[in-house]
């Protein structure tokens, strides 16, 4: 059988509330076109009052789709409704990706595999270190703690505003993960090799706060996983400190791979061509 029949007729969705500003579609509609697959991925907003009944129809097929993304506001959602949620998921309890496999649901968080395979991808050897920074205890954050921790970083140092909300993440994340106040910023990048931003800080229209890199080792990597703009005020400023930085694009469009070979059965690839794509869209809005 050829792949335009095999799955002629598959189709996944984005959900979220709003969605429309979603660039899930863009980064899917590319790899079906690049394999020449029949089938279709779109947004598809719902309300929260209606999420339960939007589940309840893919589960029993009447939705028409085979699975799909989930973002803002219905993460945790999407993992509670689940019938299989994977472990990755089960420890965030928020699931990204939804898929039907025998007529269950299953669900897991692809948002810490996007984060990794993008510093494999622009900056390997960023995993040599023990020590990792993660600015910010956001919802975001959640899956980057993981992620690191899970990467086999020694120490992970949560710092943030609301330090309650960092001691959280801690207790939630494990013996490696710790929690500290803005103000204990510098003294726990000391020696660390990863520093990694989660929060809107400089992006609000307020002045990004000055951050003094110098106590990073000197071959750190400086990340952020906001990604637009690219290169975030705190990036700018570690690039001018003479550290290496990688933006937050390549999380997004990594993060897309597991759901995309779920659905469709092929494993697409993230090539600059993709990048560019939503570089240019980016620079439209
Ligand atoms: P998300 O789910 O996208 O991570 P969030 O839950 O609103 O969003 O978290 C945003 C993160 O940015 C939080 O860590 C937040 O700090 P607080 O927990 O103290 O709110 C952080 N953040 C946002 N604006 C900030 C600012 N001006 N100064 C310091 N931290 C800020």
């Amino acid at each position: 059988m050829d792949d335009s029949r095999e799955t002629h007729g598959v189709n996944a969705f984005v959900t979220g509330y709003p969605v429309k500003h979603s660039r899930s579609p863009l980064i899917h509609g590319y790899w079906l076109r690049q394999l020449e697959l029949a089938g279709s991925y779109r947004a598809h907003e719902v309300p929260v009052e209606d999420f339960t009944a939007f589940i309840a129809s893919v589960k029993d097929g009447t939705s028409g789709f085979v699975g799909g993304n989930v973002t803002i506001p219905h993460k945790e959602a999407a993992f509670k409704l689940a019938d299989r949620p994977d472990e990755l998921s089960s420890e965030l309890g928020a699931s990204n990706t939804l898929w039907l496999e025998n007529g269950l649901l299953h669900a897991t968080n692809t948002d810490g595999r996007g984060f990794t395979a993008n510093l494999d991808e622009r900056h390997s050897g960023w995993d040599r270190s023990d020590r990792a920074v993660i600015l910010g205890a956001g919802g975001a954050s959640r899956a980057i703690i993981q992620a690191v921790r899970d990467r086999g970083f020694k120490e992970i140092h949560v710092v943030n505003r609301t330090v309650e909300r960092a001691k959280e993440l801690a207790d939630r994340f494990g013996d490696r993960v710790h929690a500290h106040p803005m103000a204990a910023l510098g003294e726990v990048m000391q020696g660390a090799g990863l520093f990694i931003n989660t929060t809107s800080l400089g992006m609000d229209g307020e002045a990004a706060p000055r951050i003094d890199f110098s106590p990073l080792v000197q071959d750190a990597v400086v990340t952020d996983i906001v990604y637009v703009p690219l290169k975030t005020p705190l990036l700018a400023q570690a690039e001018e400190q003479g550290f290496a930085i990688v933006d937050g694009l390549g999380m997004l469009l990594h993060q897309a791979v597991p759901g995309f070979e779920k659905w469709f059965g092929k494993r697409p690839a993230v090539d600059g061509t993709l990048r560019a794509l939503i570089i240019a869209d980016m620079e439209k809005h």
